[in-house]
């Protein structure tokens, strides 16, 4: 199962806000639905939104722009657009740089050549991503014990990668060797993608799941009934502080005081080598009915009161038992061994 689909140079995505009650694919047409898809996380997941956000742009100038100097312009403010999408995931503006790497290269070249090229690269992309989940899923498979009790936050998975994921992919992995490994999942308040998305896609595949609300994680570890966290990232700072769904954070507290180990697995295109650590990373705020309202759209709060909605967070580098990436894997010092593995 893949959550986009590129075909005869056209893209389809399966609608991630409809699972898991309805499996709905749509076809992305232009800059302006996938922008739309990206911002609405219809498609979403750091790595999925930066191939997704490749083919969209090949999409936009199919059939456009035949005047070069035109194309030129238009390529840099397209692409300016759909990174300004969601500002947290690194992986975003790392797809889309590469595209414009390629334009840049080729600005002499025949436009018809150009967009085969920055096809190419999009292509490239999504298969680099593939390969990328299968290796970190290899290294971070290494971690998972027979019997082990995981609990994961938010989705980090097939839904959220062009291949079986990141987090979830050491969890499919472990779950091919030992089938007795039992998954437990945050819902993930406010858009639960955890509950709709990570339990869907783990049920799918025949992982033993248990979802809990948020705010079940502590007295779990407390009852002893998780034996370790696997989730994933949306941008890492070259100290190794984490940014990924909001929620993680408190978690990784939590697992620290019951000593727990906390795994991060991310490819390399999720780390941002230019932040010394994670203050600078960007924290996405999004609309604030995500808070006031649940997903159906139910009101649960009333109509005018206050509301802060942060989708990410970031985990300081010591709370990190290690991260988990396509490399290998990568333990403290943090900042030494970042730059020896990526570097
Ligand atoms: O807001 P979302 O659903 O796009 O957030 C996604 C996450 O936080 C994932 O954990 C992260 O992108 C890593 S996915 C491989």
């Amino acid at each position: 199962m893949r959550a986009i689909k590129f075909k005869n140079k056209r893209l389809f995505y399966i609608d991630q806000t409809q699972l898991p009650l309805k499996e709905v694919w749509r076809e992305c047409k232009s800059l302006d639905s996938g922008y739309k898809a990206i911002g609405e996380l219809q498609v979403r997941g750091a790595p999925l939104i930066g191939v997704f956000a490749a083919y969209c742009l090949c999409i936009h100038f199919k059939n456009k722009f035949p005047n070069k100097n035109k194309f030129l312009s238009e390529f840099k403010k397209a692409s300016k657009r759909l990174k300004s999408c969601r500002p947290t995931a690194a992986n975003l503006a790392w797809a889309l740089e590469r595209l414009e790497k390629v334009v840049s290269k080729n600005k002499n070249k025949s436009i018809g050549y150009t967009k085969e090229m920055i096809l190419k690269e999009a292509q490239a992309i999504n298969l680099e991503d593939i390969l990328l989940c299968e290796r970190m899923a290899n290294f971070g498979a290494e971690f998972i014990k027979k019997g082990d009790r995981i609990l994961t936050h938010c989705n980090a998975g097939f839904l959220a990668t062009s291949g079986d994921g990141t987090a979830l992919a050491v969890i499919y992995k472990a779950h091919e060797f030992y089938k007795n490994i039992k998954v437990y999942v945050d819902e993930t308040r406010p858009l639960l993608q955890g509950s709709r998305l990570t339990a869907w896609e783990l049920t799918k595949r025949g992982v033993p799941t248990t979802v809990i609300s948020d705010n079940m994680a502590a007295f779990l570890m407390k009852q002893g009934k998780i034996d370790k966290v696997f989730v994933g990232a949306d941008r890492i700072a070259a100290n190794g502080d984490a940014a990924n769904k909001i929620g993680t954070y408190g978690l990784a507290v939590v697992a620290h005081y019951h000593k727990i180990p906390f795994y991060i697995v991310a490819p390399f295109s999720t780390f941002d080598l230019k932040l010394k650590n994670g203050k600078s990373i960007p924290i996405e705020e999004r609309n604030k009915d995500e808070i006031r309202k649940l997903v159906n759209k139910k009101e649960v709060a009333p109509k005018r009161v206050k509301a802060y909605n942060p989708a990410f967070d970031v985990t300081p580098n010591r709370l990190i038992t290690a991260i988990v990436s396509d490399k290998g894997v990568i333990k403290p010092d943090f900042k030494k061994n970042i730059k020896k593995v990526l570097g």
